[in-house]
This record gives structure tokens, C-alpha cells and sequence, in this order.
């Protein structure tokens, strides 16, 4: 119950990388061809889609929104930086977390939680797409900047750097607020009859 709570949050806190998605699409819109438009607009649509589809099943288990914690961190990280660091930081998260997302669909299977599975390869899938993305433009902006495209993976680099820092701001009375938070929610979620049965796909 707790991963696949964990795994709903995780999609719906996605709303970061829809805004970030944004930003950056305007911001190199002028410096790089059309086919980047194209791209990072197709990309925004993903994530605005992951987000989406944590929402819905949070719902469908009758959870209340106002009850689900919104991480800003990985959005504020970034904020008062180069835009090339906005690129960045979905690169760094599209390509960290990538690799338990397989085992997790499998395990939602195990669980015979089909929607959570069909979430989490859906997801899956598109993340492998984006890291293509993210690691062709990163190269091509700092090309048509005059840097070497292969300093794409420093700029992956800092943007890890950036948001160890900015967590490690954290008090031990935001942390404690955050863990009230998931307690209330393992609380709330264990209750339901419904976590874990099959509640159909929304779209
Ligand atoms: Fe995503
Ligand atoms: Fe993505």
C-alpha cells in the first residue's frame, strides 16, 4: 500500500516538471530550431499526463487533495538559474529514478493493482523517451552557445548539486511536518478497502 501511495505522489508531484517543461520551452524557443519546440512541448504534455494520472488515482482511492503533500523543491532549485539548468533537471530526474520503474510496474502486477501498473509503464516509457531528449538538446544548447555539447553531463551534475543543497536547508520542523503528513496518509490509505483493487484506468 505504501509504494503504491508513494507511487501516486510521486506522479502527481510531477506538476514540477510541467512548469519547468514551460519554462524552458519559451526560454530556448528562439536559440534552438523548431524541432526543440516540438519536442520539449511534447514533453511538457508527458508530464502534464504523469501528473494527471497520480491525480486521478489519489482521487479514486477518495483521498482529499489538500491532504497530498506538493514537493517545490526540485522546481525552487533551479529557480534564479541559467534556464539551462531547467533542461537540466529533468535530464538529472528523468535518467535517477529511471531504473526501479520496471520493478515497480511488476510489483503493482503482483498486487493485481492493474491501473498502477498501467501508470507506472506508461511513465516508464515516456521517462526513456524524455532522457533522449533531455541529453540531444542539453548538447545542442550548449552548441549553439559556443561550450562543448560534452559538458552536457556537468550541467546534470549541478543540477544534483542544486538540489542536495536546497534540501539540506531543510528544518528538523519542515521534516517533521512532512513525516505528520505521511503518517496521516498511511493512516487514511489503510482504512480504504479500495487501495489496491482494481479500479479502472480514467482515460
Ligand atoms: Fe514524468
Ligand atoms: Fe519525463
Amino acid at each position: 500500500m505504501r509504494l503504491q501511495l508513494r507511487s501516486a505522489i510521486s506522479h502527481v508531484n510531477e506538476v514540477w516538471a510541467i512548469e519547468a517543461g514551460g519554462v524552458m520551452l519559451s526560454a530556448f524557443a528562439d536559440a534552438l530550431p523548431w524541432e526543440w519546440i516540438h519536442n520539449s512541448a511534447r514533453w511538457t504534455y508527458d508530464e502534464s499526463r504523469h501528473c494527471h494520472m497520480g491525480y486521478e488515482r489519489l482521487m479514486a482511492w477518495g483521498l482529499d487533495p489538500a491532504e497530498i503533500p506538493l514537493g517545490t523543491y526540485i522546481y525552487e532549485s533551479a529557480s534564479g538559474e541559467d534556464p539551462i539548468y531547467r533542461l537540466g533537471m529533468l535530464y538529472f530526474f528523468e535518467t535517477k529514478n529511471i531504473k526501479h520503474k520496471p520493478v515497480r510496474a511488476q510489483l503493482f502486477h503482483a498486487y493485481g493493482d492493474a491501473v498502477s501498473e498501467h501508470d507506472m509503464d506508461f511513465d516508464w516509457a515516456d521517462e526513456t523517451m524524455h532522457a533522449g531528449y533531455g541529453k540531444h538538446w542539453l548538447k545542442e544548447l550548449l552548441a549553439v552557445r559556443g561550450e562543448d555539447p560534452a559538458a552536457y553531463d556537468q550541467v546534470r551534475e549541478r543540477c544534483e548539486k542544486l538540489v542536495r543543497d536546497y534540501v539540506g536547508t531543510a528544518t528538523a520542523l519542515e521534516v517533521d511536518d512532512i513525516k505528520k503528513v505521511a503518517a496521516g496518509l498511511f493512516a487514511k490509505a489503510a482504512q480504504k478497502t479500495n487501495v489496491g483493487a482494481g479500479v479502472p484506468p480514467v482515460r
